[in-house]
């Protein structure tokens, strides 16, 4: 066996970094079997992002793509990223659930679980790690790796140590973002060799451009396994080519064997199809060391740019991207991973739109008030204060967050049988994405979007928010400037919307009740009467009225929550009065358009 063996990111981060996982099960099917034919140590296949992309976009089954997967893989393990007690979406769940998840995504294919945890706290990954034990899969478990005061190699070495004892089968050093550097790799990797005696595999992004000289040296100091992708697929905000690592180890004693012939053959391939994605390219392709600093990982750089275009905000992603920096210090210096890159994200874009944490999200909340687990160090004692009053909790959680989680699993199977769920996977799927997933159940029969559709017009999947684009919707369509009241935190402000570019300005002036365009993406909008008109602050979906129509209210009082960014943010009522809602739940918001009035 070659001392160095490669994972190919083919069919996950690849794709996921740099066309918003897109891809679809039919473009991967036709290269399986020379893929399979590699001799790689894993593909990738498998993981949050790209579940939910199959039923929120590409209207497919992911459980469906594993084992059509699997079938014409027989030769090569599936990888999966797995987020610890999260699964794949955004919340802990009980541990009847990971357990279930788990055993089932063995079940379809799945034969290495690669387990990791946003805030390395072992407690968030043990039962996910036992569970995956005992499918007898390959159990991996991954370090998320930021450089920030409190993180040492020392402590990860230690980190590595305890997972170790837990029984992983391999270590990965998980950095989302390009920040590790080739002699800190080195140095990175034999602390750890020093202190466990498994593999340990490289994941290291290619944003900085650090990357392939970090892959070289964390094999000289003893990584056994890399992770790279095929090289059509590679760099920007990727990873290194898979190419280029085996011509770099070729007749050395890290020589990886494998035949450079037959993966220009798959290169080619996927060059081609990479053509269906054309649209959903982020623009980051090259080097961005302005992530040296940031520390904004692959995937989260080219969300950010799409959901700041959603914003109207686009001109304000390097502001953002500062602002980025001071928010995961405030939470403890949290390593920016999903789903703490989300909040850490979402927050830094509502700290630069509307002020330092005069909107915290929910989300925000949550993670500095140890509902995520425990963090590196300890967070902003002002932000603390803050998010324990909105999010009305009594104290900072200190046990495992699981723990206050009961057992789950019948509830949520029965939910998910009366919104169309027929088999254990649906229940799961259900369980991971349930805004999505009863769209999803009604609309599979369809079938999969066809990739060669996206290079024609906008698709419309099923229930998704329109793509954007930098002809996403603008408040007004003359060419005249839009004028908008906005409320923000019980305060009006004026806005002024230039339509060509979409930039505002915002002016902190009382005003009068004004009466507001209404946007163009909405479904038939209710017209305000002459009332007191609440708008959206940001793009978004309208997940809930808080209170029913008509509902007297007092200024102050929550009357919406919006999910925008994948957060939830709390809309207040701005004066007493009488509620009357403009747009029903589940809509597709654009910012600054009229949600509610009060009279
Ligand atoms: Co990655």
């Amino acid at each position: 066996m070659a001392k160095v063996q490669l994972t190919d990111l083919v069919l996950r981060d690849a794709h996921q970094s740099l066309f918003a996982t897109r891809m679809v099960t039919a473009d991967m099917l036709p290269i399986a079997d020379k893929l399979d034919k590699i001799g790689y140590w894993a593909l990738e296949a498998w993981g949050g992002a790209t579940f939910d992309s199959c039923i929120r976009f590409l209207n497919e089954d992911p459980w469906e793509r594993l084992r059509k997967l699997k079938a014409a893989l027989p030769h090569t393990p599936i990888m999966m990223l797995l987020r610890g007690q999260n699964l794949l979406g955004y919340r802990h769940y009980a541990d009847d659930v990971v357990d279930k998840f788990v055993e089932k995504a063995a079940e379809n294919g799945v034969g290495v679980f690669r387990i990791f945890d946003a805030c390395n706290d072992p407690r968030n990954l043990k039962r996910a790690a036992d569970a995956a034990k005992k499918t007898g899969k390959h159990v991996q478990m991954a370090i998320s790796y930021a450089t920030t005061p409190y993180h040492t190699k020392e402590i990860y070495a230690k980190l590595a140590k305890s997972y170790a004892d837990f029984g992983a089968d391999s270590i990965c050093i998980k950095d989302m973002s390009g920040l590790l550097k080739p002699y800190e790799a080195y140095d990175l990797v034999k602390a750890i060799k020093a202190e466990v005696d498994i593999p340990v595999e490289i994941h290291t992004h290619a944003t900085t451009g650090l990357s392939v000289a970090s892959l070289v040296k964390s094999a000289e100091a003893g990584a056994e396994l890399l992770d790279t992708t095929i090289s059509s697929m590679s760099m920007g905000t990727s990873h290194s080519p898979t190419e280029t690592i085996v011509e770099a180890f070729k007749g050395t004693e890290y020589d990886t064997g494998l035949d450079i012939i037959a993966l220009l053959e798959i290169a080619a391939y996927f060059r081609n199809v990479r053509k269906n994605y054309a649209k959903f390219e982020s623009s980051f392709l090259g080097a961005d060391t302005r992530i040296l600093a940031s520390q904004v990982p692959g995937g989260m750089l080219s969300n950010l740019e799409n959901q700041l275009k959603e914003q109207g905000a686009a001109d304000k992603i390097d502001a953002v991207l500062k602002e980025i920096q001071a928010v995961q210090k405030d939470c403890g210096y949290i390593p920016l991973v999903t789903p703490t890159s989300q909040i850490v994200g979402t927050q830094a874009v509502f700290n630069v739109l509307f002020g330092r944490y005069e909107k915290i999200t929910s989300e925000t909340a949550d993670l500095v008030t140890g509902r995520y687990g425990a963090l590196a160090a300890p967070a902003n004692p002002e932000l603390v204060k803050k998010a324990l009053i909105q999010n009305k909790y009594d104290a900072v959680l200190t046990a495992r967050p699981a723990d206050s989680i009961p057992n789950e699993f019948a509830k949520i199977e029965a939910e998910a049988k009366a919104v169309g769920a027929n088999s254990v996977e649906d229940v799961l799927t259900y369980a991971m994405f349930p805004k999505v997933a009863p769209n999803f159940f009604r609309d599979r029969a369809k079938g999969p979007v066809d990739s060669a559709s996206f290079a024609v017009k906008p698709p419309a999947p099923p229930a998704s928010p329109p793509p954007a684009s930098p002809a996403a919707p603008k408040p007004a369509p003359s060419n005249e400037p839009a004028k908008y009241v906005v409320n923000v935190n019980g305060s009006d402000y004026n806005v002024i919307v230039k339509p060509a570019t979409g930039e505002f300005t915002v002016s902190a002036a009382p005003v009068a009740p004004a009466p507001a365009a209404p946007a163009p993406a909405a479904p038939a909008p209710a017209a305000p009467t002459g009332g007191t008109v609440i708008p959206a602050p940001v793009a978004g979906t309208l997940l809930k009225h808080q209170v029913s129509e008509g509902a007297q209210v007092v200024s102050g009082d929550t009357i919406i929550i919006i999910e925008s960014m994948k957060m939830e943010l709390e809309i207040k009522a701005t004066v007493a009065g009488k509620v009357r809602f403009l747009v029903p739940t589940g809509t597709q918001i654009a910012a600054q358009q009229p949600i509610a009035e009060i009279n």
